[in-house]
């Protein structure tokens, strides 16, 4: 049968509908996710999937745009992608930025607000696509995009985009997952699988991100690879889940999931999915600048 639209389904899985939602429904029961979606940081001896790791992602792209800015306080600042308002809101509290944040799905904004009013942090947020910004040119000093392009197609639109509503010299600040631009053809097909199971597109290689920075009139400043402290340590609790399910607690582990309404089924095959991909993908923190004109 054929698929829906990407963007359905990406708007589907980020609203808890369908049957996609349920590894976003897993993560809730150990990570904040009704405020953060990323993929995390962490470096070896704190906790990664339980704890912070996701505001810390957050703490070291605001870091970037710290020493890449004269400073940070009432600096506007655009979150592409925002989701559920999380690093804008954090961004705002522990940097002083006057940050608005954007993103595709309505569910998403919704809960950022509500987050935004419940810790009386002034922030704004819209419901828009990040290829068509609707903001003025030279609207915002900083921008932010935190694993969000993984899951649009057109990143080059989303480049030009940014360019944009970036003042002259401000400075872009991403995170997102690559895949190593050295992948055979079957290490490849593993990561094709796994952006289908996740219904995102397919994943761009680092070079392609910083040609189309490049092509944008962005002049890259940072490419660091932070995949140690992310994908590497995600990739600890896949290998545990998977081990679990081929233990005798199996039933057990199936149980506690259908106790959370949850479906084993497309939960394991997403997570094997991801095991199968993590070696060749790579978490990576972008820093580019708007060219004085
Ligand atoms: C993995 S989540 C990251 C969310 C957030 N940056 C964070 O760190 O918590 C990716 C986000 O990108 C958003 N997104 C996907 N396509 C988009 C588009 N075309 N325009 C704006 N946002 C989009 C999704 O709705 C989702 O909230």
């Amino acid at each position: 049968m054929d698929q829906p639209p990407l963007r359905k389904r990406i708007t589907d899985q980020f609203s808890y509908r369908g049957e996609r939602a349920d590894i976003w429904r897993a993560f809730d029961l150990l990570l904040e996710t009704d405020a953060f979606l990323n993929l995390g940081y962490s470096e070896w001896y704190q906790p990664h999937v339980v704890g912070s790791s996701q505001r810390r992602l957050v703490t070291e792209v605001g870091a970037r745009l710290a020493s890449h800015l004269p400073a940070t306080d009432g600096v506007r600042l655009l979150d592409v992608g925002c989701g559920r308002g999380g690093p804008a809101i954090h961004l705002a509290d522990q940097f002083g930025f006057r940050v608005t944040g954007l993103d595709l799905v309505p569910y998403n904004i919704e809960r950022a607000t509500e987050n935004a009013r419940r810790k009386h942090v002034n922030t704004e947020f819209v419901v828009g696509d990040a290829t068509q910004l609707p903001f003025r040119s030279d609207a915002f000093t900083a921008c932010t995009a935190i694993d969000a392009l993984v899951y649009l197609p057109d990143r080059n639109s989303v480049f030009a985009a940014v360019a944009n509503v970036l003042e002259p010299e401000g400075v872009l600040v991403l995170s997102d997952l690559v895949v190593q631009s050295d992948v055979t053809e079957t290490e490849r097909g593993y990561v094709d699988s796994f952006a289908d199971a996740w219904d995102m597109p397919s994943i761009g290689m680092v070079e392609q991100y910083t040609a189309g920075l490049e092509d944008a009139s962005l002049e890259l400043e940072t490419v660091e690879n932070i995949t140690s402290h992310s994908v590497g340590r995600f990739r600890k609790w896949t290998t545990l889940y998977l081990q679990l399910l081929g233990s005798p607690i199996r039933s057990l582990i199936e149980r506690l999931l259908r106790a959370y309404d949850l479906d084993p089924t497309t939960i394991t095959e997403q997570v094997r999915a991801a095991h199968r991909a993590l070696p060749f993908l790579q978490h990576v923190i972008l820093v580019a600048k708007a060219k004085a004109r």
